[in-house]
C-alpha cells in the first residue's frame, strides 16, 4: 500500500511524478504529494483525496521546471487522510516518501523529541524522516544506513536531501521497490507500470540495499559494496495497464479472463498433460513427495485456494487446508515434512501472505508459490514459484488474478493426482482437455453482460444481499460476496446452502435478494431444497445454473445459463458472472468501481 516514485533526467519532473503515480494510485488513494528540486530549495506539495486534487492544486498555483523529485500516493495507516499526513515529509535537510509501517515509531519519535524534533503529523512516516535528518552529517548513504539499524518495521524510502540537487536516495525493507533506467533518465517506483511509458529495463532493490540514483546513472550500495543495478526487462507494455477504451480497469480485466487463461496454461501442458519442469522449474518428481498440503492466502486468493482444496482433494486425495494468510500465523500450525505450503497472491507482497511464508520457511517445510508479479516478494522467497501470466491487474478488485489462479490450480491438482498414481495419464488427459475446453467457454459467460446489467436495476438501492452455495458453489459465493462488498458497499453474505438453516434463515423475509450459485449437477437436488426454503420466506432469487439444468422456474425470479461444462470446471465461468453482478452493481450505485473506499491493491501491511 502506498506508492512510491523518483526521478531525475531531462524532463518535467512534475508531469513525470504525477504520469507514474496516476498508475500507482491503486496502491492507496487517501492523500497524494510530491517534493522537486527548485532552485537550491525543495519544494513541495501534498494534499488530502485522489492524486486529481494534486495536480489541480499544481495547476492553480506553482509548476517549478525541475527535472528530478519525488512522489507518493497514499493508503493511511498512521493518522488520518489529511493534507498535513499526507507525503512527502519534509525536514529542514530532506524530504522523504515512505511505504510500509514502522513498529517502534513512538519509541524513536520519542528520543527524537528529546533531541529538539517536533512533529507535524500523525504519521510514523515523519518519525523516520526525522531521524535520518538527525543522523545526516553530509552523506545521504550513511546516514540511512545508520536509520536502518534503528528502524524496525517495513518500509521503502524515497528521499530528497536539500545539499544533493539532482539525486534521490531510496531503500527498502519489506516493502517493494524498484529502480529503472531509460536513456538519460533514470526512475525509482514501488511497481513496473510507473514506469512503462518511459521504459522497461527495471531491477528490483534487494532487501535493505540503499541506492544513490542521479541523471548519470544508478549506484546500488550493499555493505562495503558499490555495484551497479542488474537489470531485466518487463514484458508488461504500457497498453496492458492502460484501460483501452474500457470505462474501468475492472471491466477490462473482466474481459482479459479468456486470453489470460490461455497464456497460463497452455505453455504448462505436454503431452495432453501438466507440465511444470519446462517452465517453471519443477522436477517431475516434486509431486510426489507431499502428503499434505497446506493453501494460504488472503482475499480473493484465498478463495481460489478454497476451491483448489476441493480440487486437491477431489483428484489427489491428499488432505489440504486452507488458511486466511492472518490467521494461519498465530495458530500455531501444524507442518509436518511432508507437508507443501502453497502461497497464493497477485501482487506478492501481501504482507500476512509474506509472512505465512517466512513461517513455513522456518519451519523447514517446502513453499510453492503461485504469483502473477514477477519479482515480488513472494516470488523470490519461496522454494518453487508458478507465475500466472495475467498481466498487469490494476483495479483493486481482483478478477483475472482470481481465474488464473484456478487455472495453476487445476493443473496442479491434475499433477498430484497423477504423480500419486490416484488418476492414470489417459484420465488426467482427459481432465486436462476438459480445463482447456472450459476456458475456450469462458466467453460465453461474458455473453451474459447484458442480461445481468438489465437484471441488477433492482438492486440500485439494496442494503443487504445473501449468496448461497454447495461445495464449489459455496467457495464461488464467497468470492461473488467479497467482489460485491467491496466496489459496491451493499452488505452481502455468502452462505453454504445447508447451513442456513441453523440460524441465517431468520433474515430471509419478503423480497430478500438471494443469489442462488447451483452449477453443480452432483449438488443439484440438494441445492433445489434449499432455494425453495428461501422461496418460501419470500426471497427473491437470482439463480445461476446450467444451461441444461432443469429446475422449476416457480423457485426463481430470474436465471442466468452458463455453458454445460464438467461439474469440477464450472467456477471458471460461474466468477465472471459474479464478477459483472458486482461491477454493474457498483456503475449503477455510482461507486468508484476501481478504487473502492478505504481500500488498496496490494495490502503490504498486517
Ligand atoms: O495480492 P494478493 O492476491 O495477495 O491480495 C490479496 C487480497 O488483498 C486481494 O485478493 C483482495 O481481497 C482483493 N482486493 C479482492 O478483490
Amino acid at each position: 500500500m502506498c506508492g512510491i516514485v523518483g526521478y531525475t533526467g531531462k524532463r518535467q519532473a512534475v508531469q513525470v511524478l504525477l504520469n507514474a503515480l496516476s498508475s500507482l494510485e491503486y496502491r492507496g488513494y487517501d492523500s497524494a504529494g510530491i517534493s522537486v528540486f527548485e532552485q537550491d530549495t525543495i519544494f513541495t506539495v501534498k494534499t488530502k483525496g485522489r492524486l486529481q486534487n494534486l495536480a489541480d492544486r499544481l495547476k492553480a498555483g506553482h509548476i517549478p521546471a525541475s527535472s528530478c523529485g519525488i512522489g507518493h500516493t497514499r493508503w493511511a495507516t498512521h493518522g488520518e487522510p489529511s493534507d498535513v499526513n499526507a507525503h512527502p515529509h519534509a525536514t529542514a535537510k530532506l524530504s522523504l516518501v515512505h511505504n510500509g509501517i514502522i513498529e517502534n515509531y513512538q519509541a524513536l519519535k520519542n528520543s527524537l523529541a528529546v533531541k529538539g524534533y517536533t512533529f507535524l503529523s500523525q504519521t510514523d512516516s515523519e518519525v523516520a524522516a526525522c531521524l535520518i535528518d538527525s543522523l545526516y552529517e553530509g552523506d545521504p548513504i550513511e546516514a540511512i544506513r545508520q536509520a536502518q539499524q534503528q528502524i524496525e518495521g517495513a518500509y521503502s524510502f524515497t528521499i530528497l536531501f536539500k545539499h544533493h540537487p539532482g539525486e534521490i536516495y531510496a531503500t527498502r525493507c519489506s516493502s517493494p521497490l524498484i529502480v529503472a533506467a531509460g536513456e538519460g533518465e533514470y526512475f525509482v517506483a514501488s511497481d513496473i507500470p510507473a514506469i512503462l511509458p518511459y521504459t522497461r529495463k527495471y531491477a528490483l532493490l534487494k532487501e535493505k540495499e540503499i541506492v544513490k540514483v542521479t541523471p548519470d546513472g544508478i549506484v546500488i550500495y550493499e555493505g562495503e559494496t558499490a555495484h551497479e543495478p542488474v537489470y531485466q526487462t518487463a514484458n508488461w507494455t504500457v497498453e496492458q495497464a492502460q484501460k483501452n477504451g474500457y470505462e474501468h480497469f475492472m471491466r477490462k480485466e473482466i474481459y482479459e479472463q479468456p486470453q489470460a487463461l490461455k497464456n497460463t496454461v497452455h505453455p504448462r501442458i505436454a503431452d495432453g498433460l501438466p507440465a511444470f519442469e519446462a517452465q517453471d522449474n519443477i522436477p517431475d518428481g516434486f509431486w510426489k513427495r507431499f502428503s499434505r498440503i497446506s493453501i494460504v492466502a488472503c482475499g480473493t486468493a484465498m478463495h481460489a485456494g478454497m476451491v483448489g482444496r476441493n480440487l486437491i482433494e477431489r483428484f489427489a486425495r491428499i488432505p489440504v487446508d486452507c488458511d486466511i494468510a492472518s490467521e494461519f500465523r498465530y495458530r500455531d500450525p501444524i507442518l509436518t515434512k511432508d507437508t507443501l505450503v502453497i502461497l497464493i497472491s497477485q501482487s506478492g507482497e501481501t504482507a500476512d501472505t509474506l509472512a505465512a511464508l517466512r513461517l513455513a520457511k522456518e519451519r523447514g517445510v517446502t513453499t510453492l508459490a503461485i504469483v502473477n508479479v514477477a519479482g515480488s516478494s513472494i516470488s523470490r522467497e519461496a522454494d518453487y514459484v508458478i507465475h500466472t501470466y495475467a498481466g498487469p491487474e490494476i483495479a483493486v478488485a481482483s478478477t483475472k488474478a482470481y481465474s488464473v489462479q484456478l487455472s495453476i490450480l487445476y493443473l496442479v491438482a491434475f499433477k498430484l493426482a497423477f504423480a500419486q498414481n490416484q488418476l492414470c495419464a489417459d484420465e488426467v488427459r482427459k481432465l486436462t482437455g476438459g480445463l482447456l475446453h472450459a476456458i475456450d467457454q469462458t466467453p460465453r459467460a461474458l455473453f451474459l453482460d447484458e442480461e445481468i446489467k438489465g437484471y441488477i436495476r433492482r438492486y440500485e438501492t439494496l442494503k443487504d444481499l445473501f449468496f448461497l452455495g454447495r461445495g464449489l458453489d459455496y467457495a464461488l459465493s464467497m468470492e461473488g460476496s467479497l467482489k460485491l462488498k467491496e466496489i459496491s458497499y451493499i452488505h452481502c453474505e455468502a452462505y453454504a446452502a445447508g447451513e442456513l438453516k441453523h440460524g441465517t434463515i431468520s433474515l430471509i423475509t419478503d423480497h430478500v435478494p438471494v443469489v442462488a450459485v447451483a452449477t453443480q449437477q452432483a449438488l443439484l437436488p440438494k441445492m433445489v431444497s434449499n432455494i425453495k426454503e428461501v422461496c418460501s420466506r419470500g426471497a427473491q432469487v437470482l439463480l445461476i445454473c446450467k444451461e441444461g439444468a432443469s429446475i422449476d422456474p416457480e423457485i426463481y425470479d430470474h436465471c442466468l445459463r452458463l455453458p454445460d461444462l464438467e461439474d469440477c470446471f464450472m467456477p471458471l465461468v460461474g466468477v465472471i458472472v459474479l464478477q459483472l453482478i458486482a461491477y454493474h452493481t457498483a456503475v449503477l450505485r455510482k461507486c468508484d468501481v476501481d478504487k473502492p473506499r478505504n481500500l488498496a491493491k496490494s495490502v503490504t501491511v498486517e
